[in-house]
């Protein structure tokens, strides 16, 4: 699966560790930034280019994380199309796939520790949208104004 990953500074360790993980699940990953965790950026810039990123087809799927994961899932969020879903166990991670459709990860980084963070990984890559209803419910999601 090609996954795309952003980060600011704050969420930059795990981001990395995230990646690690990915390609050693034999992912293809890219990696929008932040690239040096010792310049403060702004989370809702890495938010906004990764949602692009996955919307416009450039990855299946996205993984963003910056301190607490609000930030960036609420700047992913207003891209359009964007489905990101603020995590904090993998038990969320699989809902957020079986019936939000959600196409983004979101994670805190100051939340979180890296165990932790990876089982949500593969909680959210592990399962699929389940439809039916929940089609109808993301599609409503979708035409909202
Ligand atoms: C950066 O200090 C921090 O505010 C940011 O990473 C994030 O937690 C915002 O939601």
């Amino acid at each position: 699966m090609r996954i795309c990953v952003g980060s600011d500074h704050a969420g930059f360790e795990l981001k990395e560790a995230v990646k690690a993980h990915l390609l050693a699940l034999g992912h293809e990953v890219e990696d929008a930034g932040t690239y040096d965790p010792g310049v403060s950026v702004d989370y809702p810039d890495f938010g906004a280019l990764v949602a692009r990123k996955v919307i416009s087809g450039a990855g299946e799927l996205g993984i963003v994380v910056c301190g607490t994961g609000i930030g960036i899932s609420i700047a992913a969020n207003k891209v359009r199309g964007a489905r990101a879903a603020l995590c904090t166990d993998p038990y969320m991670a699989r809902m957020a796939r079986a019936h939000n459709n959600a196409n983004i990860l979101a994670m805190g980084g100051r939340v979180v520790g890296v165990g932790l963070a990876l089982d949500i990984v593969d909680a959210f890559l592990g399962t699929s949208f389940e439809g039916g209803r929940h089609g109808l419910r993301v599609e409503k999601l979708e035409n909202q104004a």
